[in-house]
């Protein structure tokens, strides 16, 4: 298995390129395959059998024609559900995916994977244990992995089970204590909400050996700033659009040296 942060891309598709297609989907997933992203990111979560899926709220009436929690959902009944008309109608019919349907499309297109795992309440550990029991079984092992959370127990119990898998630590501010919960999570990458950005205590935390990414940018602008100022990676919805602005900077480089 690879080391994962070190073979990070710059730009990783949120909930795969959420913006043109629903989020957490295949659909998602397939048009960042097209695109030609390396890296996606998406959340999971358990349904009332224990079944690993792909889906990022509690409850599902946002992004689906379902009402209700997830975890109260078994998986026969959650396949019964739209999640994709919300998005436009060219969508209609997609289902919420299986961590191992989304498995499949992200290794077709030899994709990393960033898996959030996003538990409800009390199922913190079990959310852990029934995705990497499923991703031991069905992850490309030549593939780059990263597991993260905004949940201290979902990450402790990711790091007891698989130590190999390197992890993400997701936060809103960037801690006070960030060193010290890095360490004890045993994390590689601290995960950051955009607004909260700092660049000297970016680069305090860089110098220390930890990779830093921020969620969610969708301005090119906004990204190409912050790269510059020492961001490793940015979850973006329109993942093509950034790329297309850092690969648009090359040549004005070139231009500056020539
Ligand atoms: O994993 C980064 C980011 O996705 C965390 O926030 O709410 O989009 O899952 P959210
Ligand atoms: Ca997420």
């Amino acid at each position: 298995m690879l080391s994962a942060y070190s073979s990070l891309t710059q730009v990783i598709a949120h909930r795969g390129s959420s913006g043109q297609a629903p989020e957490n989907t295949l659909a998602s997933l397939h048009l960042a395959g097209q695109q030609g992203i390396k890296w996606v990111e998406i959340d999971v979560m358990l349904t009332s059998d224990g079944i690993p899926v792909i889906f990022h709220d509690d409850y599902l009436h946002r992004t689906t024609n379902g009402e209700g929690l997830i975890h109260k959902t078994t998986l026969e009944d959650l396949q019964q559900l739209d999640a994709g008309a919300w998005k436009g109608t060219e969508f209609q019919h997609q289902k919420v995916p299986t961590l191992i349907e989304a498995i499949e499309v992200i290794a077709h297109y030899g994709m990393g994977l960033n898996l959030e795992l996003k538990p409800c309440e009390g199922l913190e550990e079990e959310t852990t244990e029934a995705s990497i029991a499923v991703l031991k079984k069905h992850w490309p092992t030549h593939l780059p992995l990263i597991l993260s959370s905004f949940n201290y127990f979902s990450l402790t119990s990711a790091r007891d089970l698989w130590p190999e898998i390197q992890r993400g630590y997701n936060v809103s501010a960037i801690p006070k204590a960030w060193q010290s919960r890095l360490e004890n999570l045993g994390c590689s990458g601290l995960h950051i909400h955009q607004p909260f950005f700092d660049a000297q205590l970016v680069a305090e935390i860089k110098k220390a050996g930890y990779k830093v990414l921020a969620f969610t940018i969708n301005n090119e602008s906004l990204a190409i700033e912050l790269f510059d100022q020492g961001l490793d990676a940015v979850f973006s919805d329109f993942p093509l659009q950034i790329q297309h602005a850092i690969d648009s900077q090359i040549p004005a480089l070139e231009v500056a040296f020539t």
